[in-house]
């Protein structure tokens, strides 16, 4: 997969994507990297990547030219790819697991990050295909956003994860968090492991951790719970 991203500060994600797994599948030529820093996209001395918002108000917007010119720049370098291009911006559909699946399946990804008060319109309406926004929150910029979402998206590719943590079992694909994990010591300062769990009793084991896993989503995040109940009961009933 190729990943560019677009961005006036690039430095504050670099080391985001030079260390563990991210590194290892870069080194390994399952992903490639770029990032770009917008004000290298500019034509004028000092480089300006904002203006002032018509119709006033405070804050700064940022300007269309240096993002198209940069996504133009980046096409010419990967002429036989269809790039995907995504804004990212807390006005965007929210992120989540199944989006990782969908995105881990193209090719190309181009992400722009939003910055100051917001990204002139015509970059959602005429450059990016999709506006992703991380949570319900502002975050200073959309750096971090995209590193979320790279990191996310990576993970899924072939060959990134060992067998060993495959993302079959992971939360929210199965529709529920995960059960708890513990490793050694047996006794730390008292707390003990589940008896369960060094049973050696392997059906045990399985039946404690979905019960676990069901009743940690039902107390957590009802609105989850609901769901893969209402998914269970629908399966069940197309079976029938
Ligand atoms: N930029 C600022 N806040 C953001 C968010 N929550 N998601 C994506 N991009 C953002």
């Amino acid at each position: 997969m190729q990943i560019d991203i677009v961005t006036p500060f690039p430095e504050l994600i670099r080391g985001a994507f030079e260390e563990s797994m991210i590194r290892r599948a870069r080194q390994n030529g399952l992903v490639t990297l770029d990032l770009w820093d917008l004000r290298d996209e500019t034509e004028d001395k000092h480089r300006t990547v904002d203006d002032y918002p018509y119709g006033g108000g405070a804050g700064m917007v940022m300007k269309p030219e240096p993002l198209f010119r940069a996504v133009e720049r980046i096409r010419e370098n990967h002429p036989d790819t269809a790039p995907m291009i995504l804004l990212m911006t807390p006005q965007g559909g929210r992120f989540d697991q199944d989006k990782a699946i969908v995105l881990s399946k193209e090719k190309h990804l181009i992400f722009l990050c939003g910055h100051y008060r917001g990204v002139d319109e015509r970059v959602a309406e005429h450059l990016a295909d999709a506006e992703i926004s991380i949570g319900d929150y502002i975050l200073t910029g959309g750096e971090l956003a995209a590193a979320v979402v790279v990191d996310a998206v990576v993970r899924l590719l072939p060959g990134v994860l060992g067998n060993s943590d495959s993302a079959e079992g992971d939360s929210f694909t199965c529709g529920l968090l995960d059960y708890p994990h513990y490793t050694r010591p047996e006794n730390f300062r008292g707390y003990r492991v589940p008896e369960v769990l060094v049973s050696g009793h392997h059906e045990r084991v399985s039946a404690w951790r979905r019960e676990q896993a069901l009743a940690r989503t039902r107390e957590r995040r009802p609105d989850l719970y609901e769901s893969y109940i209402r998914n269970m009961t629908h399966s069940r009933n197309e079976e029938e």
